[in-house]
């Protein structure tokens, strides 16, 4: 029997615990996910490709049937050249349906075998997005719970100096 294979494609600048649950649920309904950095230059990014993969690799250490992998250029390219069943995206909130329609139709035109399936995100991690991560890892909140120990270790290491600042307020009882 074919083994149906899901691409789940996105920035994951970094991963966050919303991103695992969607990897998960995949799992149930596809017999391998690859989970695909897209490398497409985007300003502002934290962390480069290589870490992006590093840190999903670590965050998925153990679990079977799923890789890492990263893509440059069109996704349906990619798509073809896996020979992937469908794409796999979180849908957060209403939100997020507008953009998700107008990737998907775009997609379709591109290629008019693109599938895609969408995965409600949970209501513990509706809210999470890595943009929120970022930015509350930056001014020193703690984001233990939103993303894997890997990223919050990673966070911390690239906002040592905003952290110790934070830390050394907080002592001082400011
Ligand atoms: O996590 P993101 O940033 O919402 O993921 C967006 C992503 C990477 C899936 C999307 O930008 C993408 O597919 N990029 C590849 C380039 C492409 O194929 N663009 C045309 C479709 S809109």
């Amino acid at each position: 029997m074919k083994q149906r294979l899901a691409i789940y494609p996105g920035s994951f600048d970094p991963a966050t615990n919303g991103h695992l649950t969607i990897i998960h649920r995949a799992l149930r309904l596809f017999d391998h996910v690859v989970v695909a950095v897209a490398q497409n230059a985007r300003k502002g990014s934290l962390f480069s490709i290589d870490e992006r993969q590093e840190l999903l690799r670590e965050a998925l250490k153990g679990v079977p049937r799923v890789e890492v992998d990263s893509f440059r250029g069109l996704l349906v390219d990619y798509i073809r050249e896996r020979k992937a069943d469908a794409v796999i995206r979180g849908l957060r909130a209403v939100s997020d349906f507008e953009y998700e329609f107008q990737m998907a139709n775009a997609n379709r035109k591109l290629d008019p075998d693109f599938e895609a399936v969408f995965l409600m995100t949970g209501e513990d991690y509706f809210y999470i997005s890595s943009q929120m991560v970022r930015e509350v890892a930056s001014l020193g909140g703690d984001v233990s719970g939103l993303v894997p120990v890997c990223v919050q270790r990673a966070l911390m290491e690239k906002y040592p100096k905003r952290l110790t600042e934070i830390g050394r307020m907080k002592s001082k009882g400011s």
